[in-house]
């Protein structure tokens, strides 16, 4: 151990973000994502259901999570794993019955666990009746305003109605088969921002707005906490369509000059996104909620940067929370994280919400893969082939433990995706032929799309399927690394990922860390290498450089609280490994 840095004492400045509200559960919780798909197989069909989830809510209440988000369980095709909705009241048959959700929200509730469900109202499936009824209807029809249907451009409407690219790759337009009452332009085209089995709906459509108040009374009725919106900035596109031609990945970010207001490329514009006019929509919404008892919820899914413009979604009158891919999309350095951290409190305090917290979902790379790439960019979000370089698992573990417990020390909202508090990676290798993700397929395979990090999670080593289902029947195939990580290895092991994320919940909670203003502490405040806060009572130091950091002799009475990572020691003086977190309690 070279020269380390020594600190005579953990000063702090002043607090830079003061809690705002009251003691909403969702102004605090941490939120854990089901996949459905993926989390637990029930019947052996090598598909998790909603059966598997019930089964295994007492992983999530061992864990010490408040609330589950579950994606998409509804009545689809499943051309984009149910983000495809065909029936926003019924249960897809690949995930149970409305009486299976019913059992699994009651046996949640008893378990103390809020239940948030996915709304997806950009798009709907092609095979929802109103698509189906919009294609048997004339342009101009009632049927047809439902979407966005338009006439083509040049000599008999060969040309799309304008230039926007799809976010899975390819045109945003598809073209009807010819009708006998098509017009002089032919056959009208219908936007989708993402897959052409997923038509974009018309948000200035009143039935539209009507239908969509009705869905979310559907659930709310049965005893939902909350939603998760998809697409949140998108359902409102500026008034005439405009060209425009930029191609919006699916998920962006890690742009290395990170500006001082956090932003890092992860924010969507054009003519599609984050459009004002959206907000009438929420301020809708958030109207219906209040209608019913207890605190409900809503959570965009915005791909929105700057900050400030993120923190319009949470306006006291609209949703509750928004999710902070500013932050996912982080690089592994300090500066960097300091200045998202600070950009992500102001703006949310400037409004009064809860700032939220991610680092993994459904739709990129797990951290414990991307932060195993490179030194300091946050690595790849799109998918990662078995053509590519491939990650460090040793290296991403470690940093990815880190950066969790540096994400759940931070005051706010967190959310945790399902496997990452085992530590899963993603699977890097997946041969194409067993890809689903529409983005490999419209990208011709430019990306490898979101299927690694969607992999059946391990529950038991040496069960077929690391006891995913009862066949041993897997949806995509596991890697051999998950058998290590399977949760039967974890429960109970000190040292082990589940074991950490359950000692940083429980401290979490009882050091009240949600509700905490936070202050940096003065010997790093602008060190290239370590970051280090005080929340509540804890004391915060995660050390991103290279060499240990030695940290003051701790005072009389103070204590470790958990560690990412082995700490080690002499003489009073406690050392801080490269990619190590440590919280102290002063
Ligand atoms: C965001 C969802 O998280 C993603 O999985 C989906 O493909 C798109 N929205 C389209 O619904
Ligand atoms: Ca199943």
């Amino acid at each position: 151990m070279s020269a380390a840095p020594t600190v005579a004492q953990l000063a702090v400045g002043a607090p830079v973000h003061s809690p705002a509200g009251g003691r909403e559960w969702w102004r605090s919780a941490v939120i854990y994502q089901v996949y459905p798909r993926s989390f637990a197989d029930g019947n052996g069909d090598g598909i998790g259901d909603l059966p598997g989830v019930t089964a295994h809510l007492d992983h999530l209440r061992s864990l010490g999570v408040d609330a589950v988000w579950l994606s998409p369980f509804y009545l689809s095709p499943q051309k984009d794993a149910g983000y495809d909705v065909a029936d926003y009241r019924q249960i897809d048959p690949l995930f149970g019955t409305l009486e299976d959700f019913e059992v699994m929200l009651e046996a949640a509730h008893e378990r103390g666990l809020r239940v948030i469900v996915d709304l997806v109202p950009n798009h709907t499936s092609d095979q929802h009746v109103w698509f189906q009824e919009a294609l048997a209807a004339a342009p101009g029809s009632a049927a047809r305003d439902r979407y966005m249907f338009r006439d083509g451009k040049g000599t008999g409407g060969k040309v799309p109605p304008n230039n926007w690219q799809s976010i899975f790759g390819g045109p945003a337009w598809t073209r009807l088969a010819p009708r006998e009452d098509d017009g002089p332009a032919g056959p009208q085209w219908y936007l989708h921002m993402f897959d052409s089995s997923q038509p974009d709906l018309n948000w200035d459509n009143p039935e539209v707005r009507t239908e969509f108040e009705n869905v979310l009374r559907f659930w709310l009725d049965r005893g939902v906490d909350g939603f998760r919106v998809d697409v949140a900035h998108g359902m409102v596109k500026a008034p005439g369509l405009p060209d425009w031609a930029g191609r919006v990945a699916m998920v962006e970010g890690t742009d290395p000059a990170a500006p001082e207001d956090g932003s890092t490329g992860a924010g969507n514009n054009g003519p599609m996104f984050d459009q004002d006019g959206v907000h009438d929509i929420y301020r809708a919404w958030n109207r219906v909620l209040a209608e019913y008892d207890g605190d409900r919820a809503l959570v965009a899914e915005a791909w929105v940067e700057p900050l400030s413009r993120l923190a319009n979604y949470v306006r006291p009158d609209e949703m509750q929370q928004a999710f902070n891919f500013s932050f996912l999309t982080t690089p592994w350095s300090a500066p960097a994280m300091r200045t998202v951290v600070n950009a992500s409190l102001a703006a949310m305090d400037d409004v009064g919400a809860p700032t939220t917290w991610v680092l993994s979902n459904h739709d990129v790379v797990r951290h414990a893969s991307r932060l195993g790439l490179s030194e300091v960019a946050a690595g790849p979000l799109n998918g990662i082939a078995a053509t590519d370089p491939q990650p460090d698992h040793v290296l991403g573990l470690r940093r990815a433990r880190a950066a969790t417990l540096l994400m759940l020390g931070l005051p706010g909202s967190a959310y945790v995706y399902q496997g990452e508090e085992l530590g899963l990676p993603d699977h890097t290798a997946l041969p194409a032929g067993v890809r689903q993700d529409p983005a490999f397929f419209r990208t011709g395979g430019a990306e490898a799309g979101r299927d690694g990090c969607r992999v059946p999670l391990p529950w038991t080593a040496d069960a077929p399927g690391y006891g995913f289902g009862p066949t041993g029947d897997t949806w995509l195939p596991q890697p051999e690394a998950y058998g290590v990580l399977a949760a039967d290895q974890q429960y109970g092991v000190a040292g082990s990922t589940f074991e950490m994320y359950r000692e940083a919940l429980a401290a979490r909670r009882v050091e009240d860390l949600g509700h905490g203003a936070l202050s940096w502490v003065d010997a790093f405040a602008s060190s290239p290498d370590v970051i280090a806060f005080q929340v509540a009572d804890v004391v915060v130091v995660a050390n991103l450089g290279a060499a240990p950091l030695a940290l003051p002799a701790l005072p009389a009475g103070s204590e470790v609280l958990v560690a990412s990572g082995e700490l080690l020691g002499a003489d009073g003086v406690l050392m801080l490994p490269s990619d190590t977190t440590v919280w102290l309690r002063a």
